[in-house]
């Protein structure tokens, strides 16, 4: 007996022996258990065999032994989080969703790089009915900190479960302010346990706030401690919990771009403290603190001219936190100039192509900042099915695929099919430069290698032959979209892929109605009037357009309003208009993407299967099924060769 583990060729010899008959797996398993007593290496394999096999019982069983093991082992938190993976995704093929729930939280707090863990989790989060427990809670409060997460959806679901179970008290739900004796307003926090305090700063800081209840709420509370920067009551300002409050508006603020409204009596408060800071009338350095740190919850503090010329001239006396967090941004900011003007592009186009580049420019789109990665590297076919799964496709296997992303704007899109597809070069090109630098800054910040960015229109291609390309939300905000579609069919190689998102004109009932609002109004995209536009719709438009449109994601930000309602140029598409484009240009529509089981399942009980491909089918169904598609098709197509 011996405390090592087995070796490669001797792990690969069992794996390769479920296909020889004449070698029994099992009796091999049995002598390496021998062979290496003290490894958790053989019982770990078996439960992987046990797993592939669907004996998802016997596999758990032997992952615990192996974990078992490994406890006695030089413990490595890798492998544990290794063997806590396979338990979770055991115990999830067994829909036993809180085991697996449990299991997959064990393997992250051990590694929360385990992009398999971390992925399983999120599905699971997501799709399913879950009891938010402590553990789970506290869990949360960590996995919104991490970086390779989808945050908006996760955090979405956070914030309706904070909505719906805090008790709405005066101000903030669960935090009541009430008065002791000396007068002095003291905060009494009423949760059962701090994590849904912790959860409602997380959600605050890290991601959007998308959900109006807890908008409208959190500006309550924003208000109030404005009030109380200015009558200066250090006591209240200095709990913990407003404290917390206080920074994760000021995030959140930065985050939202500002979009939240504000009262007038507000502003009046805002122009005096923002007075009393650059009169230096603050001695005391906490009030200081509080004071810059409120200002920053309704403007861009670090943009604004008065106040960055004052925090340069008193550099010394800021506080510590404000004096880091200054010098860090500038540096940021600094960078992001640089990169904006490296791709600075001299090209004239026409009219509206410049009219949409300063759009984009001015308001670069999406904002983001966190984003799952793949735990694996697809070759392009499984790349298609995993996108297509209930259209069958059978594409040739595209070797090192050339790919292009057509409009990358700020690179989200770019950054994920870079790292899912393996061995494949990608380009991206878009004409605001200022979106091409975000795109830059967040590609080095998670690593990618292998895409290169410039400042090209589409219009500007030429004939090159992709083997992918894919572009989102794009060619509908080009004067000519025929004339973008075909640009892009004739950059494709034949048998090529190619994989669009466009406007749908059904889908777009409600965001028409305030897009013909503000053009017959002639209300210009300035911050002020989206603020204004966003309190308009809230407050003075149909119930029905109201309830539909608070429920985007792009309602809650500048840009994502900007986007929205202010687009200076839009064409919107029905199925008949997609099918006569495809046609015209040599296409093959192979499905679209983003549709559920319950969606394809329904489509199928009218249609044959072979109709899935048949976008007269398609179209007939929308009819009937009109909030189907959403505000957007987004499907792939194929050159014919
Ligand atoms: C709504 S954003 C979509 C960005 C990205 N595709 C996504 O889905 O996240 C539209 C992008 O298309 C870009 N765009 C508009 N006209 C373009 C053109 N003629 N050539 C290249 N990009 C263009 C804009 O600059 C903007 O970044």
């Amino acid at each position: 007996m011996t405390n090592n583990h087995p070796k490669k060729e001797e792990l690969d010899k069992i794996i390769k022996s479920e296909k020889n008959p004449d070698l029994n797996q099992s009796h091999l398993i049995e002598e390496l258990k021998k062979k290496y007593s003290n490894s958790h290496i053989p019982y770990n394999l078996e439960g992987l065999i046990n797993h592939k096999n669907g004996h998802f019982n016997d596999a758990i069983q032997n992952f615990n032994r192996a974990k078992e093991k490994l406890v006695n082992e030089d413990n490595n938190n890798k492998d544990l989080s290794i063997l806590y993976q396979n338990i979770g995704v055991s115990y999830n093929k067994l829909s036993q969703t809180e085991n697996a729930i449990t299991s997959l939280i064990q393997s992250i707090d051990l590694n929360n790089n385990n992009l398999i863990s971390l992925n399983l989790f999120t599905q699971i989060f997501l799709e399913k009915n879950i009891n938010f427990s402590k553990n789970l809670k506290k869990f949360l409060c960590n996995l919104m900190k991490l970086q390779y997460i989808e945050v908006d959806p996760i955090s979405a679901k956070i914030q309706n479960f904070l909505a719906e179970n805090f008790v709405l008290n005066e101000f903030l739900p669960g935090l009541t302010i009430s008065k002791n004796n000396g007068g002095l307003k003291t905060i009494e926090v009423n949760f059962e346990d701090n994590f849904e305090f912790e959860l409602l700063i997380s959600v605050l800081t890290e991601g959007l706030i998308i959900n109006h209840f807890l908008e409208e709420n959190m500006s309550k509370y924003r208000s109030l401690i404005m009030r109380k920067v200015l009558e200066e009551d250090t006591a209240f300002l200095s709990n913990k919990y407003i404290i917390s409050i206080l920074l994760s508006l000021s995030r959140q603020s930065k985050i939202n771009e500002f979009c939240w409204n504000y009262s007038s009596e507000e502003k009046e408060i805002i122009k005096k403290i923002e007075n009393n800071i650059l009169k230096n009338n603050y001695n005391n350095t906490e009030l200081l603190f509080f004071a810059i740190k409120a200002i920053s919850t309704y403007k861009n503090i670090y943009i604004d001219k008065k106040i960055t010329s004052w925090l340069n001239k008193n550099k010394k006396n800021l506080p510590k936190i404000i004096n880091e967090e200054y010098t860090y941004i500038k540096k940021e900011n600094e960078k992001f100039l640089a990169y904006s003007k490296l791709f600075l592009s001299k090209n004239n186009n026409d009219q509206v192509t410049n009219k949409v580049r300063r759009q984009y420019e001015e308001n670069p789109y999406p904002v983001w900042t966190k984003m799952q990665l793949h735990s694996k590297k697809l070759d392009v076919k499984s790349y298609l099915n995993n996108q297509l799964n209930w259209f069958d496709n059978n594409v040739d296997e595209i070797k090192k695929p050339n790919i292009l992303i057509a409009g990358c704007g700020t690179g989200r899109h770019a950054i994920q099919t870079a790292n899912i597809v393996k061995e494949s070069s990608v380009k991206a090109i878009d004409i605001s430069s200022t979106s091409l630098a975000y795109a830059q800054i967040m590609t080095e910040r998670f690593g990618i290698q292998n895409i290169k960015f410039k400042n090209q229109s589409i219009l500007e291609l030429k004939n090159n032959s992709y083997d992918i390309i894919e572009s989102h939300g794009v060619i509908h905000h080009m004067e000519d979209s025929e004339k973008a579609l075909e640009v892009l069919a004739n950059n494709l190689k034949k048998g090529g892929l190619l994989s669009l998102g466009i406007y749908n004109k059904m889908g777009r009932k409600e965001i028409n109605f305030i897009r013909s609002f503000i053009k017959k109004n002639e209300i210009e995209p300035s911050d002020k009037n989206i603020v204004w536009i966003r309190e308009h719709i809230k407050n003075s438009t149909p119930e029905k357009i109201r309830k539909r449109l608070i429920l985007s994601k792009d309602f809650y930000s500048v840009s994502g309003c900007r986007d929205l309602f202010f687009n200076v140029q839009e064409t919107q598409f029905n199925i008949r208009q997609i099918k006569q484009l495809i046609e015209k240009n040599n296409l093959r529509f192979m499905g679209f993407t983003g549709l559920s089981k319950t969606h394809i399942t329904n489509f199928k009980k009218l249609y044959s299967d072979t109709s899935l491909f048949d976008l007269d089918c398609w179209d007939d169904f929308q009819k009937n099924n009109k909030d189907f598609f959403g505000s957007m098709y987004q499907f792939w197509t194929q050159k014919f060769n």
